[in-house]
């Protein structure tokens, strides 16, 4: 048994067979937004195993998207956003005239992904949408929407699925939330 499974604090708020489920509906749905040449750019850390499961879902639901990474950062070490958003490490690809899917882990004030679907616009994308697994509606500060988001979600501090809390806990194959 995984000793991070036993912390008594850490709940599961979305278990695997649920994660499955919603990453199947958003990429058939996804897969009906009339895409063409589509390029998915996986907003890093946070994203990185809701980019892999959702990219997988695409292929079963028909589409042949080409895959970026981009590396942002909002956060330090700790749990709340410093308001300034850096590019760590960019994407490889030219945008300009390309229909972009970002994909990122949580919507909560809006200032990661509306710096980056800015970027894209501003490098010529010809569309640039966001599909998310979590949606923090209450936190938001930059008025937003996503195009695409998996779940409404409390205001929890989450992690596990790929997200973390000063680095830890992005292996669990589950979404939790820590109670202290
Ligand atoms: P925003 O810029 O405030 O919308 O923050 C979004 C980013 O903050 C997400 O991509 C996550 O990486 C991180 N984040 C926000 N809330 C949480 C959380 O509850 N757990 C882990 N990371 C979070
Ligand atoms: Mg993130």
């Amino acid at each position: 048994m995984n000793k991070t499974i036993q912390e008594d604090n850490l709940h599961v708020l979305y278990d695997e067979d649920t994660l499955a489920g919603c990453v199947k509906t958003l990429a058939g749905k996804i897969s009906e937004a009339g895409y063409e040449n589509l390029l998915v750019i996986s907003v890093l850390k946070g994203s990185f195993i809701f980019a892999a499961d959702l990219i997988r879902a695409l292929h079963y639901a028909g589409l042949a998207p080409e895959v970026e990474f981009i590396s942002l950062s909002s956060y330090g070490a700790g749990t709340t956003s410093s308001g300034t958003v850096r590019v760590v490490r960019d994407i490889e690809s030219d945008v300009a005239g390309r229909d972009v899917l970002l994909i990122d882990d949580i919507l909560e004030s809006g200032r990661t992904i509306s710096f980056a679907r800015d970027l894209m616009l501003k490098r010529g994308a010809r569309r640039a949408d966001i599909a998310v697994l979590l949606d923090k509606a209450e936190k938001r500060v930059v008025p937003l929407e996503a195009d695409f988001v998996g779940f409404s979600c409390p205001d929890l501090f989450v992690v596990g699925y790929g997200m973390d809390k000063a680095h830890a806990y992005r292996q669990l194959p589950f979404v939790g939330y820590l109670d202290s």
